[in-house]
């Protein structure tokens, strides 16, 4: 049967590795198992959810727009504004933003539009932290471009070095996509960080997508967006604040919602203009009701403030717990720990047959590229999403075990 070719060079699925790595280990304990593999929240999302999605019941037999209601829209041009304290007007509802069935199809597809077939007198390249959510490097590698790896290690403080990208691979950048929080690390991009990446893309003639579904999961301060940093730059050499500039976000994170599959992507209006094209073709409708919803969650903040309070008492519990070993830090942004255990794999065998606790070895979200060690290899991630009690028993287990 004839396949894309391509599909050989992605790897695993990281969640596909992890259960072949445990499935025929069996835990020696008695405890009940803790899953902190998969960055799912566990809170319940605000009930004005589920009596927006019952106001809107007898809407499921519409067709909705691809591109998102009007209404829906307007709420997070406004949230936007709000967020990041963008010039009034500067985003317009019918320009800059098109509603997503979650940030994933959306973080896939960009790579469809923006990469051409040859760039800068070669194959083109898309840019890929390293580590990185898998999705980016399934993205490049479908669309025909060479991935290059931008190592985000302690060393660099856990964001790809920009001024180490040598030339020669900028000319060829079709897209760049950076996190902000990072996942897995938490890492917070400075503002003067995403105006240096925005200053390339322009210089270089590339997208730059900044995939801030983290963004309202933070400790102290609140992340700064790729958006606020245009704003700051000034107008760009294409059209406008946003040129060559889109971000993502979601509510899955947001609003403990992943089940809505709810998110947006926003920014420079020639690409949102054709990305709206494409996705008349190949992109997912998001069904009115949860429109709806979506609406009624980017509208209201006190959930949102809620959800970031329980995450802090979460960290609050991981640092009572293990400060000062497996080089921890309390993370900027995001709901994991990066855990330095000196060999990943081992230690994720360790935990869930020792202590019956699911991790991720962070050599699975990281990859060995260009001649280099793996980054991720010497770390485990664990998602810090259950209840604190669920916590505490999980950190003394590690405790016991590492
Ligand atoms: C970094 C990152 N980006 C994007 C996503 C996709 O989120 P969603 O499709 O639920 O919006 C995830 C989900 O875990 C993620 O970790």
């Amino acid at each position: 049967m004839p396949l894309n070719p391509q599909l050989d060079s992605l790897s695993d699925y990281p969640f596909e590795s992890l259960r072949t790595l445990l499935n025929p280990v069996v835990p020696r304990v008695n405890d009940p198992p803790i899953l902190m593999s998969v960055g799912e929240p566990q809170h319940q999302p605000p009930a004005l959810l589920a009596e927006t999605l019952a106001a809107h019941a007898h809407e499921w037999n519409k067709y909705p727009p691809m591109a998102g209601t009007p209404e829906l829209r307007q709420a997070i041009a406004d949230w936007l504004a709000r967020r990041y304290r963008l010039p009034q007007a500067a985003v317009d509802a019918d320009r800059n933003i098109l509603t997503l069935a979650g940030t994933k199809e959306g973080l896939y597809l960009l790579s469809s539009l923006v990469v051409p077939r040859r760039k800068g007198g070669g194959r083109p390249v898309v840019l890929v932290p390293n580590p990185y959510y898998l999705v980016y490097n399934g993205a490049a590698t479908m669309a025909g471009a060479d991935a290059v790896f931008l190592d985000a290690t302690r060393e660099n403080g856990f964001m790809p070095d920009l001024a180490a990208i040598p030339r020669a691979i900028l000319e060829r950048t079709a897209l760049f996509y950076l996190c902000s929080p990072a996942n897995p690390q938490g890492t917070i991009a400075s503002l003067d960080y995403l105006k240096e990446a925005i200053r390339l893309a322009r210089l270089y003639d590339f997208v730059v997508a900044v995939d801030e579904c983290y963004a309202e999961i933070y400790d102290r301060v609140p992340p700064p967006g790729a958006l606020e940093a245009c704003a700051a730059l000034g107008a760009g050499v294409g059209d406008g604040l946003f040129d060559r500039v889109v971000v993502f976000h979601s509510l899955s994170k947001r609003s403990s919602a992943a089940g809505l599959r709810s998110g947006f992507v926003a920014g420079d209006p020639r690409v949102i203009g054709q990305f709206k094209h494409l996705r008349d073709y190949g992109g997912c409708q998001v069904p009115l009701p949860i429109q709806w919803a979506a609406t009624a969650l980017w509208r209201d903040e006190a959930h949102v403030e809620e959800n970031r309070a329980r995450y802090r008492r979460k960290f609050d519990v991981a640092e009572a717990a293990i400060a000062g070993r497996f080089g921890f830090y309390r993370p900027d942004g995001g709901f994991f720990l990066w855990l330095d255990v000196g060999d990943g794999e081992a230690a994720t065998v360790r935990l869930w047959r020792d202590a019956a606790i699911r991790v991720l070895p962070g050599g699975y979200t990281a990859r060995a590229a260009h001649g280099r060690e793996n980054p991720g290899s010497r770390y485990i991630r664990l998602a810090i999403v259950h209840d604190e009690a669920t916590l505490e028993a999980a950190f003394a287990r590690l405790r016991r075990v590492l």
